[in-house]
């Protein structure tokens, strides 16, 4: 039987940085992961960081090529009726935020573990946490073998799909969830930009987003049908649609050429509540979901993981649990206002029904955000990320 202190659930940019962020701690910790190392670093996902997660990266001393390689960006376009208004992120807030793929980071993260000579264990199935209200063992097969792992503390890092949530009895948690009845079709292309910042563009026949990974490679998401079917949308699909749904200026500026990459994504919103179970923690997607409008999610993972790792950290020092004790409640106030401006930005720029009326009052709430500093301050201040308390 193995033994560590942290045994972390999930190879995803939770519990990388997780493990990382405790092993300069001279925390020990071991990483169970499902899938092969491949197929987690190839996984195309978030590309906008908040300055205090960019800040946690460097704090975990993975920094140095995100630092060279990030594009650093002070605003943000809001295209709608024919118009574009931007958000001026720095002017409103002093703050900017740095695009820099997830894929990188994961990678950043998997080198860094893997010089430390880290226990990662790659391809672990049928993962089961016990005995988390005393003496925690995680089991798993690999290479036709079951091992035990005993540990202090177990980390559910294992995304929305995870094990770790689903092992706590169901009258232990309360859930909250909203579907939204669509979901977001993205490609990468090696391309430039369509424009140096992002777009996100409420249109009649559904929202658009320009993003970017580098000054090289783009990526773009168009709203679809919830059951959608990719050989639906040959790439020369894809980009006449995206044309069609971007303000004139910006369509000019799209760049085609064959995609890398294309993927489907249902929207959703998920916030389990507590976080703790015993001695189980939840972090990141295990525990909640938003739709990726506000580009909050890992940064709301990454939001948890500094909070876990000071508590464990205190409580390895001192003994003493009180950190712990208020993980759940202090990530869960970050995580709602989170969860708000994510459902609000997606209910600005969507297309939600045939219904004319809603499509009337988005258009008034954003022709009302191009006048007002007071709520373009607001969007910018949520975008860019609140304050760590
Ligand atoms: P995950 O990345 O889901 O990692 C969980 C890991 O656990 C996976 O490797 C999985 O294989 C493993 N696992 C699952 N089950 C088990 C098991 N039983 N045993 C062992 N391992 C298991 N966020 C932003 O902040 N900004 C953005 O711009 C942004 N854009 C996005 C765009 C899209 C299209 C999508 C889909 C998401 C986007 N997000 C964005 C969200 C972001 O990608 C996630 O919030 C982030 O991946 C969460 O990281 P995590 O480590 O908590 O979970
Ligand atoms: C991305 O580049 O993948 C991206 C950017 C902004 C979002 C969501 C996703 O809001």
């Amino acid at each position: 039987m193995g033994r560590t202190q942290v045994a972390i659930v999930g190879a995803g940019p939770s519990g990388l940085l997780l493990s990382q962020l405790l092993h300069l701690q001279g925390i020990d910790s071991v990483v169970l992961e499902r899938s092969s190392r491949e197929h987690v670093a190839g996984r195309i996902r978030a590309g906008i960081l908040e300055p205090g997660t960019v800040d946690l990266l460097l704090q975990a001393k993975v920094g140095e090529r995100m630092l060279s390689e990030r594009l650093v960006h002070d605003g943000f376009a809001l295209g709608f009726a024919g118009r574009s208004v931007r958000v001026d992120l720095k002017g409103l807030t002093g703050g900017a935020v740095s695009v820099y793929g997830q894929t990188e980071i994961t990678k950043d993260l998997t080198d860094a573990r893997m010089a430390a000579g880290a226990a990662m264990i790659f391809e672990a199935r049928e993962v089961a946490v016990e005995g988390i209200d005393s003496r925690p063992t995680v089991r798993y097969l690999q290479g036709g073998r079951v091992h035990e792992l005993r540990c202090d503390f177990v980390a559910g890092c294992d995304g929305y799909h995870g094990v770790c949530r689903q092992s706590v009895p169901r009258e232990s948690m309360q859930c909250f969830e909203r579907g939204y009845p669509f979901g977001w079709l993205g490609i990468l292309a090696d391309v430039p930009p369509a424009a140096q910042e992002l777009i996100y563009s409420n249109h009649e026949r559904g929202f658009a987003l320009c993003s970017m990974r580098s000054p090289t490679r783009s990526r773009y998401y168009l709203q679809c049908e919830l059951h959608e079917k990719l050989e639906h949308w040959p790439d020369e699909r894809f980009w006449d649609e995206l044309r069609r749904r971007l303000p004139a200026s910006a369509a000019a500026g799209v760049t085609c050429g064959p995609s890398l990459e294309k993927s489907i994504a249902p929207l959703r919103s998920f916030v389990v509540e507590p976080l703790r179970f015993g001695r189980l923690f939840l972090v990141g997607d295990a525990a909640h979901i938003v739709p990726p409008t506000g580009a909050k999610g890992l940064n709301l993972a990454a939001g948890d993981v500094r909070v876990l790792y000071q508590a464990l950290a205190e409580y390895y020092r001192t003994g003493r649990e009180n950190l712990l004790e208020s993980y759940s409640e202090k990530c869960l106030r970050r995580i709602w206002r989170a969860v708000r401006f994510s459902w609000w930005f997606t209910s600005v720029t969507h297309r939600f029904s045939d219904d004319p009326f809603n499509h009337r009052l988005q258009l008034a709430e954003l022709d009302y955000l191009a006048e007002s500093t007071a709520a373009l301050t607001s969007v910018a201040e949520n975008y860019v990320g609140l304050p760590f308390k």
